[in-house]
């Protein structure tokens, strides 16, 4: 029985039996039984059982992926009637959105109110992509005299979505975005949060998405994932995790030359000029490495901070850092949740042990906390160099390194001295300042006094380790379609 004061709806679904894989419709369980825990990072106790997939259940799914794509049940639909059918899935979702929050609460350990904005942020992308189908355009390029050409946008065929723990409904709006393209996708949730990927699906099938369309693979990504960017029946990979996954997934799908496309984290630079509005820079540089307890890609690590402000932002930072409240999602008070397992909390508690011993000195926090779940207390470090492994490395928690600059070009170096680079931010009151330091930023996305700013329409992704392909906006569909040229011969037409 769960405690917590949830819905009846989110109650009753966590007492299935198993969150399975969604295979042509059907959430089937693996075909050798095997199950795996689903853990509450909030109390450390398991609360419902996963399917555990084998080669076997990959093989199954992407038989059905593939049979989907071929029929082309989805992909041939009425582009109009594709478009109402993705609206409804938003519909569809923010019906349900109590249930499917509650149920990312309990499964990745985030906050109540910002798996709100998860699902919102999922429902605004599926209406952003579901407006697609009608406007993707082939187009007529010139050709020789007594031939007309016309290039096709056409789908890829079955896409493998692997996607990390940290916000398991964000990824519905990606879902769309492969099947606004005619695609069939196979989603792989991480393994820690495998519960709304099952609810996605049954969402897609009751708003029309034809089954074997979108199917769900659960499992670990060593085996799981692994089959499935090995797969010949899978043609390309859209991943969202770590550096060294990603680049072993490059490596395994270079052997069948698929696509893929890699969103890969980072060590984001937020940096604050002294003109800045210093309380305004301070409050979202919290935001930016607490939210989440800093399992986000975009976490704004780096703090890079003018030396003539320093004393006035720390003892703004501390001022709201000391004393949050942390604990469960569910409670309203808290400001600070779990990470989501005890190997992250692992992680966090190891770095936080490099960072004393490189010499960085610990302002705030430092400690995990001697309770039941993964908690960790926020963490500032201070004097902090760049050459540091708390200053390079992607941490994912609850933990913020404070450099400090002397100008702008060094602030630059700075920021860009790192393999990763995905976002930065810049806090000034100087417009040309803005101006000259994003533009030599080698980041994804810069956010001018503002940070971790999306939209559907604007594309996101990094340079450098950070990965390649974008996500959002219009760069999505070029990334989920390929051009086919058919020509034909007109005789003379003149
Ligand atoms: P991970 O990159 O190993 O896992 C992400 C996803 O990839 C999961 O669905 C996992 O099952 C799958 N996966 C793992 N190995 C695979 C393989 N060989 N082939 C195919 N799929 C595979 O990340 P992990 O181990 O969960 O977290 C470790 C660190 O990675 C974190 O501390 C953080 O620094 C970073 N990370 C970054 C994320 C981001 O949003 N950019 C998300 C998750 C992790
Ligand atoms: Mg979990």
């Amino acid at each position: 029985m769960y405690n917590y004061p949830i819905s009846e709806a989110a109650r009753s679904t966590l007492a299935r039996e198993i969150f399975g894989h969604v295979i042509d419709g059907q959430v089937v369980p693996s075909l050798d039984g095997r199950t795996m825990d689903i853990v509450d990072p909030a109390r450390g106790e398991s609360v419902a059982r996963a399917a555990l997939g084998g080669e076997a259940d990959v093989d199954r799914a992407v038989a059905s992926s593939r049979k989907a794509f071929d029929d082309g049940t989805w992909r041939l639909l009425d582009p109009q009637d594709k478009e109402r059918r993705l609206r409804r899935m938003s519909q569809l979702l923010l019906e349900r959105r109590d249930e499917v929050a509650e149920l990312d609460v309990i499964d990745a350990g985030l906050l109540r109110w910002y798996v709100d904005f998860t699902v919102d942020f999922a429902a605004n992308g599926i209406d952003y992509y579901s407006g697609w189908p009608t406007k993707i355009n082939g187009s007529i390029p010139p050709a020789p005299p007594n031939f007309s050409v016309r290039q096709e946008r056409i789908p890829i065929g079955v896409i493998g979505l692997i996607t990390p723990w940290n916000g398991p409904i964000s990824v519905f709006g990606s879902v769309a975005a492969a099947l606004a393209t005619g695609n069939s996708v196979i989603l792989k949730p991480a393994e820690q949060t495998p519960m709304t990927a099952v609810l996605m699906a049954e969402i897609a099938f009751e708003a029309g998405i034809p089954p074997g369309a979108f199917n769900v693979l659960q499992g670990p990504g060593s085996s799981v994932g692994a089959a499935l960017v090995a797969h010949r029946g899978v043609d390309a990979i859209s991943f969202t995790g770590s550096v060294p996954t990603g680049s072993a997934i490059q490596a395994a799908a270079s052997k069948r030359v698929k696509r893929v496309s890699l969103e890969l984290g980072g060590k984001s630079a937020f940096i604050v000029f002294p003109d800045a509005d210093i309380e305004a820079a301070a409050a979202a540089s919290q935001m930016a490495v607490w939210g989440t307890s800093g399992q986000v890609c975009t976490a704004g690590s780096r703090v890079l901070v003018h030396s003539s402000i320093k004393d006035q932002f720390l003892a703004a930072v501390l001022k709201g850092t000391e004393g949050m409240n942390i604990g469960s999602g569910f409670d309203p008070s808290t400001q600070l949740g779990p990470v989501v397992s005890s190997e992250q909390l692992e992680r966090v508690s190891s770095y936080v042990q490099i960072g004393r011993d490189e010499g960085a000195t610990v302002a705030s926090g430092g400690s995990r906390l001697d309770i039941p779940g993964y908690f960790h207390e926020p963490t500032v470090f201070t004097g902090v160099t760049n050459d540091m492994r708390i200053a390079q490395e992607e941490i994912f928690g609850p933990v913020m390194a404070i450099l400090e600059f002397e100008d702008e070009a060094e602030a630059v170096q700075i920021a860009n001295d790192t393999d990763y680079g995905l976002a930065a931010g810049v806090w000034t009151s100087d417009l040309d300042t803005s101006q000259r330091v994003s533009a030599a930023l080698h980041a994804g996305t810069v956010w001018i006094n503002s940070y971790q700013m999306v939209y559907p329409s604007v594309s996101y992704g990094g340079v450098k380790l950070s990965g390649h392909g974008r996500n959002l906006g219009a760069a999505s569909i070029d990334e989920l379609t390929q051009i086919k040229s058919v020509w034909t011969k007109t005789g003379d037409a003149r």
